[in-house]
């Protein structure tokens, strides 16, 4: 699949090279637009989309959130599919890319780590399945990190509410905090250079499951986006997310 790279110059959009020059699922590079890009490229990297003249099948973006509007008009004008994994629209912008999915196929997520769907996935079946579990959710990151507990660990336990409609989430537990019925226990671990832990423990009197991920770096939502963008190309106009991509 030959890729215009949005945001060609920054940390993911590096990363989506990396993959491509590895000939991860055959992604092949052929431009890029970066309105702040100056270095040197293999190909040819444009300050705005007005100059693109370069043919691809696919976009995929890590870029600014304003960004959105030119680069979608681009690609609803020339047809071509588009992984918008680019963060922080406004209202009006998530109109936009709306709009646009009526047109061309438009895949959008702000998370694309294939593990952590994997993991949300398989965390709703557990706790549906094993009727009665405690479950806790514990999540492990650098000692930088400022929030917690970590967005993916809410979007652990939201995915399970899903299931579970009656349980509630208890922010670790200290002096006399008895576990009551529905409870779902999540707990923050900072530390060192962590990338990124999630677990989720399940456990009966019987039996425990625990699932976790782990990332090791930020590639791998470079990864998730070139996914996406394989699954993209087989399908029509529409608005596509992680959901939609772990379905077959
Ligand atoms: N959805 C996900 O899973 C996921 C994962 C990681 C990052 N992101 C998002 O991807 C985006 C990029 O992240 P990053 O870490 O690579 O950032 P970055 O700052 O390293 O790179 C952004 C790139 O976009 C370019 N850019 C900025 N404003 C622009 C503009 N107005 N016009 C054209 N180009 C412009 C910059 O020159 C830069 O090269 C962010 O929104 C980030 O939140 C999403």
């Amino acid at each position: 699949m030959n890729i215009l790279l949005s945001g060609f110059g920054g940390f993911m959009g590096r990363e989506v090279i990396k993959l491509a020059d590895a000939n991860y699922m055959n992604a092949n590079v052929v431009c890029g637009v970066d309105a702040f890009f100056k270095g040197e490229s293999n190909v040819p990297c444009f300050n705005s989309f007005n100059d693109v003249n370069v043919k691809c099948d696919l976009i995929i973006d890590f870029s600014f959130h304003t960004v959105v509007k030119d680069l979608l008009e681009y690609a609803v004008k020339n047809g071509i599919p588009t992984v918008i994994a680019t963060t922080g629209h406004t209202e009006e912008e998530k109109t936009i890319i709306k709009e646009a999915s009526a047109k061309i196929p438009v895949f959008y997520a702000a998370n694309y780590s294939i593990g952590v769907s994997l993991l949300v996935n398989l965390a709703k079946i557990t706790a549906k399945t094993m009727v009665g579990a405690d479950i806790e959710i514990i999540e492990a990151h650098h000692n930088r990190k400022v929030d917690a507990p970590s967005g993916t660990a809410l979007m652990i336990y939201e995915g399970i509410k899903e299931v579970l409609p009656n349980s509630f989430a208890v922010h670790g537990r200290s002096g006399a905090s008895k576990r009551q019925t529905g409870e779902i226990g999540i707990h923050a671990l900072r530390m060192g250079n962590v990338v990124g832990e999630h677990q989720v423990i399940v456990s009966t009197n019987n039996q425990t499951i625990t699932l976790k991920h782990e990332a090791h770096n930020r590639a791998l939502f470079a990864e998730g986006a070139i996914v996406a963008g394989d699954f993209l190309l087989k399908q029509g106009a529409g608005l596509y997310g992680m959901k939609d991509l772990l379905k077959d």
